[in-house]
């Protein structure tokens, strides 16, 4: 009896056991793994997530908080983000149990034109689109900051600037994944006066790990954005210097670009997902609706049963991304510009028709995936994510596209330029620097926002905080989200697990199954490739920075991945 007892209990045991999946060991967990706290902050920078959390030790609230996290990142961060660039917030507001969402990404200047990125023969010349001042759409980020801020921001502004000023005024050690970007860059870096002069050394080589970085000018320039709010930035002296060197370098910014950019509120995407509530950026992010579409299709197929990272999991995640990836070529642009069927594209019914397309034996090739015409049819970033002692929580990723964006500092002023005008469309069916497939509704005009695929997310469950997440990397963003939040959900693992294992990415295009270190199984792999996937073992690039809400405290990770720091109240 006892013998079938023991049995007994080992089969119900077993049946019940959840597969998690361990990290590589080399993944240290001491300063990326934050447990049970009042308040968290999980950004890419060490420094960064000191300065925020000092601020909400101050009586901050969590706009405050996301105001140093963004300016402090700008300045730690200098290849990634900056007063230069632009991004996306999602905010959920306690009180009124609201998510926000937030849209102070880049404009095309009112100059540009569909063909600026073309030869005579319409061909298309990357380079100028990523290298230069052709290359620079309007930035958004310091007036997102100081709208968002007069609106819900608690402590003065001038103080939640401080420690971003500080940083830049005092520098920082060079770290890792700064001293690689300077590598990668260095060429472009060199070609520009003021960028040779804060970033490399007076040979032009590129510093030695652990030199201290100062950004005088860029601590100057904050400060007149202290004192003066956005107009220290849009208006005088920094907007002419921005012009100035611009205009010198033949690209096509003006005062009134500058002058008229506005932040725009939007509502976020929304859908149903296990009994959640998944809130994330609507257009113009692609990622928002794609993260959703990659969750719903995934939603009937019993992955948990399958167990994360076997054969059949590993499939039809593949499969799901990639078919979501076809959705963003066809059919996403800037909704102010051109109608983005959102509601058709979350529609639970179609949905369930790609859920469907998405379960074969086979590998799906790039070419034999046709989108479905919709009912209507008439077409080095960072993020950080920061929960307060007060219910409210946000997620914010900001950017000036590739590594130094474009390369160009506008002069006197320490703000690196970003390169977003590569986010467009170039002409239908090019492919950008993330390889994104460029669709019609995505091509150059005047005053349009490029497309993105940053996918700043928020869930929560019975109408409380559960989780929020976002990642830098461009498209890699989208299934790298996606795949935090099947660990997280589907599969029940622990956040850290959740961030740390193994990833994949599929976008349609090139028709190819990455896969990130700790790779899978020899077998797995092995199996998938008889299916037909095309695999190969690449860096994904992707650095999730998540905090999660269990019995009422917070847990937060940055990815082991990065530099960055999850620190709890
Ligand atoms: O908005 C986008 O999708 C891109 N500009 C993001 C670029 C990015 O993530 C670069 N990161 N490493």
């Amino acid at each position: 009896m006892r013998a079938f007892l023991l049995l007994l209990l080992l089969i119900v045991g077993c049946s019940h056991k959840v597969n998690i999946v361990s990290p590589a060991p080399h993944f240290d967990r001491s300063k990326y793994d934050a447990k049970a706290s009042k308040a968290m902050v999980a950004t890419q920078g060490e420094a960064t997530s000191k300065a925020t959390l000092s601020i909400l030790e101050k009586g901050g609230n969590i706009i405050d908080a996301f105001v140093t996290a963004s300016f402090t990142i700008s300045v730690e961060r200098p290849h990634s983000t900056g007063l230069g660039g632009g991004g996306f917030l999602l905010y959920y507001h306690h009180a009124e149990n609201k998510v926000y969402a937030f849209d102070f990404r880049e404009v095309a200047p009112i100059l540009s034109t569909s063909d600026m990125f073309l030869t005579k023969e319409g061909e298309v010349q990357s380079l100028l689109s990523q290298e230069g001042a052709l290359a620079v759409a309007t930035p958004g980020l310091v007036a997102g900051l100081f709208d968002i801020h007069q609106r819900f921001g608690r402590l003065p502004w001038s103080e939640i600037i401080a420690p971003a000023i500080d940083l830049a005024r005092n520098g920082f050690p060079l770290y890792d994944h700064l001293h690689t970007a300077l590598k990668d860059r260095k060429h472009l870096l060199a070609a520009d006066p003021e960028a040779r002069k804060t970033f490399l050394m007076s040979d032009g080589s590129v510093p030695r790990m652990g030199t201290v970085i100062r950004q005088e000018n860029l601590a100057m320039t904050l400060e007149k954005i202290a004192n003066k709010g956005r107009d220290g930035f849009y208006k005088g002296k920094v907007a002419e210097a921005i012009i100035k060197t611009v205009r010198s370098k033949r690209g096509i910014l003006t005062l009134k670009d500058l002058r008229d950019y506005k932040m725009k509120e939007r509502t976020p995407v929304f859908s149903n997902y296990k009994g959640l509530k998944v809130f994330s950026m609507p257009p113009p992010s692609s990622g928002g609706i794609h993260v959703i579409q990659i969750l719903k299709m995934l939603e009937p197929h019993q992955l948990k049963k399958m167990g994360p990272q076997s054969i059949e999991a590993v499939h039809l995640t593949a499969n799901s991304m990639q078919r979501a990836f076809v959705d963003r070529a066809t059919y996403l642009g800037d909704p102010d510009f051109q109608s983005v069927p959102v509601k058709e594209l979350l529609d639970e019914k179609y949905l369930s028709a790609l859920a469907k397309e998405i379960k074969t034996e086979k590998a799906i090739r790039a070419q034999d995936i046709k989108p479905i015409s919709l009912p209507y049819e008439s077409s080095d970033t960072t993020h950080f994510s920061i929960a307060d002692g007060e219910g409210n929580m946000v997620a914010s990723t900001q950017t000036i596209n590739g590594w130094f964006g474009s390369g160009v500092i506008a002069q006197g002023t320490g703000i690196l330029l970003n390169n977003e005008m590569d986010d467009f469309a170039q002409k239908v069916g090019a492919q950008n620097l993330f390889g994104a497939v460029g669709g019609g509704r995505n091509l150059v005009q005047a005053k349009k926002r490029p497309l993105s695929s940053m996918s700043p997310t928020i869930i929560t469950k019975n109408d409380k905080p559960f989780l929020a997440l976002g990642s830098p990397s461009g498209t890699r963003i989208i299934t790298c989200v996606a795949q935090t939040i099947l660990n997280t959900v589907e599969f029940g693992m622990p956040l850290f697990e959740s961030v740390a294992a193994t990833r994949i990415h599929q976008q349609w295009l090139p028709d190819i199954l990455k896969i990130e270190e700790p790779f899978l199984s020899e077998k797995v792999e092995k199996k998938l490739k008889v299916m037909g996937h095309n695999i190969s073992h690449e860096k994904l690039g992707c650095s999730i920075q998540a905090i999660k809400r269990e019995n009422g405290l917070w847990y937060g990770v940055s990815d082991p991945r990065g530099e960055g720091l999850a620190i709890g109240l």
